[in-house]
C-alpha cells in the first residue's frame, strides 16, 4: 500500500478547444474547417463543455477529486484584436466560482495551443508584437483570477514551438503534418519564453497566485550509444523550456510515454511493444521518470503533474496504466521529490487535435447527445484521492 499526503491535489484536466465546442474565432477552427486541410476530423461541438461545465464539475466533485484543470480561451476573450468580451470573462469567472463552490481547486491555463485567428494572421508568435499581445490578454484576464492559486501561463511551449509551422499556409505546412514533428522553431521558442515571463509579471499583481508553465516531458532515452544525440534532442525539445522555469513558483509536468533516440534521431516504437491508441508505447513509468528528471534539472521548483493518462478504449487498461503511473509517482515522492498534485488527462473523451479516435477520458461522451458516462477508471482514481492510498 502506498500513501499520499493529505494536502495532495487530485484532479482531472481538459482544455477549452478540446471540450467546449464551436471555438469559431480561433486559429485551429480555421485550420480544421479549411477544405482539404490537414485534420481528418474537426472539433465541431466538441463535448459541448461550454454549456455543460456545471455537470462536469459535479462529476469531478462526485468522484472525490479535489482539483480541476481547464483553460481560458483567448479566442473567446478577445475574438477581435483589442476588443475584450466581458461576457466571456464572466463565463470563465463562473467556472472558477463553480470550482470554489464545490470545494475544487481550479488550475487555470491561459493558453492551451489555440490563439485567436487574428493573432495568427498577424504573424503568430514570431511577429514582433506577439508578446505584447499576449501580455494584454493576460492583463484582461487578471480580474477574474481572484482567489485562484494555480495558473499555467502556456501549455507545452515545447510542443507548440514544434507545431507552430503547422499553422502556416501552403505546402510547407502539409509536409510537417504528414511527418513527425520538426525540431522547434527557435524564434517561436524565444517568443514563448518572453510571453511566459510577461505573463508572470502580470500575474504577480494577483494575491496568492502561483504561476508557472507546463512542459511535455518526453523521457528521451539514448539507444545504441547515442548519448550526444539524445542530449541534443532533449536540449532543443525540452530542457531549454524546463530551464526557463527554474525560478518559477511551480513547474507543470506532463508525461505519457518514452522516446528512444538513436544516432539519426527518434526511433520508432520497437516491434512488438504494447501501444496505445495514439500509437505511443504503453509506458506507465513515464510520469515517475519525468518528475525525477525535472527535479534533477531544476531542483527546488515544486512540481504539479498537470497531465498524465492513456488513450485506450479498454478502460481496464486505463486502470492498469494509472495504477502503475501513481506507483511510480509515489515512489519518486518517497525519494524526496516535491510533487504537489496529480491531474489526470483527461476528464472527458475529448478532441485530440485532429481526431476523436484516441479516447483519453475518465468519462465517455456520447458524440450526438453529449451525455456523460463515468468509467470505472474514474471511480478508481476517486477512491485513491479520497483515501490517499494506492493499493496494487
Ligand atoms: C498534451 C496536450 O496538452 C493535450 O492537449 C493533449 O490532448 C494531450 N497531451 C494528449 O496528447
Amino acid at each position: 500500500m502506498r500513501s499520499f499526503s493529505s494536502g495532495f491535489l487530485w484532479g482531472a484536466a481538459g482544455s477549452a478547444h478540446q471540450t467546449e465546442g464551436n471555438n469559431v474565432a480561433s486559429d485551429l477552427w480555421a485550420l480544421e474547417n479549411r477544405p482539404g486541410g490537414p485534420f481528418p476530423e474537426r472539433s465541431g461541438d466538441a463535448c459541448d463543455g461550454y454549456h455543460r461545465w456545471r455537470e462536469d464539475l459535479d462529476i469531478v466533485r462526485g468522484l472525490g477529486l479535489n482539483a480541476y484543470r481547464f483553460s481560458i480561451e483567448w479566442a473567446r476573450v478577445e475574438p477581435v484584436e483589442g476588443h475584450v468580451s466581458n461576457a466571456e470573462l464572466a463565463h470563465y469567472r463562473r467556472i472558477i466560482e463553480g470550482c470554489f463552490d464545490r470545494g475544487l481547486t481550479p488550475v487555470v491555463t491561459l493558453h492551451h495551443f489555440t490563439a485567436p485567428l487574428w493573432f495568427q494572421q498577424r504573424g503568430g508568435w514570431t511577429d514582433p508584437e506577439a508578446v505584447g499581445r499576449f501580455r494584454r490578454y493576460v492583463r484582461a484576464v487578471l480580474p477574474i483570477l481572484d482567489g485562484v492559486e494555480w495558473v499555467c501561463t502556456i501549455n507545452e511551449p515545447n510542443m507548440l514551438s514544434m507545431a507552430a509551422n503547422m499553422m502556416k499556409e501552403g505546402e510547407e505546412r502539409r509536409e510537417l503534418v504528414a511527418g513527425a514533428l520538426p525540431p522547434p522553431d527557435p524564434a517561436v521558442a524565444d517568443a514563448l519564453a518572453a510571453a511566459h515571463r510577461a505573463a508572470r509579471e502580470e500575474l504577480a499583481a494577483v494575491d496568492g497566485v502561483k504561476s508557472g508553465w507546463t512542459v511535455a516531458n518526453q523521457n528521451f532515452e539514448a539507444a545504441d550509444g547515442a548519448d550526444a544525440e539524445r542530449d541534443a534532442w532533449a536540449w532543443s525539445r525540452e530542457d531549454r523550456f524546463l530551464d526557463e522555469a527554474s525560478s518559477d513558483d511551480f513547474i507543470g509536468v506532463q508525461a505519457y510515454t518514452r522516446v528512444r533516440i538513436g544516432p539519426h534521431g527518434a526511433l520508432p516504437v520497437p516491434e512488438g511493444a504494447r501501444r496505445t491508441l495514439t500509437q505511443w508505447e504503453f509506458y506507465p513509468e513515464a510520469i515517475g521518470d519525468a518528475v525525477r528528471y525535472t527535479a534533477a534539472r531544476i531542483p527546488g521548483v515544486p512540481i504539479l503533474v498537470t497531465e498524465n493518462g492513456v488513450a485506450t478504449d479498454d478502460d481496464a487498461e486505463r486502470i492498469e496504466y494509472t495504477t502503475g503511473a501513481l506507483a511510480g509517482l509515489h515512489d519518486a515522492i518517497a525519494d524526496g521529490i516535491d510533487v504537489r498534485g496529480y491531474l489526470h488527462w483527461s476528464l472527458l473523451d475529448n478532441y485530440e487535435w485532429g481526431s476523436w479516435r484516441p479516447t483519453f477520458g475518465l468519462v465517455a461522451v456520447d458524440r450526438r447527445t453529449f451525455a456523460r458516462t463515468v468509467k470505472p477508471s474514474a471511480h478508481r482514481l476517486g477512491e485513491v484521492a479520497a483515501t490517499g492510498t494506492l493499493n496494487g
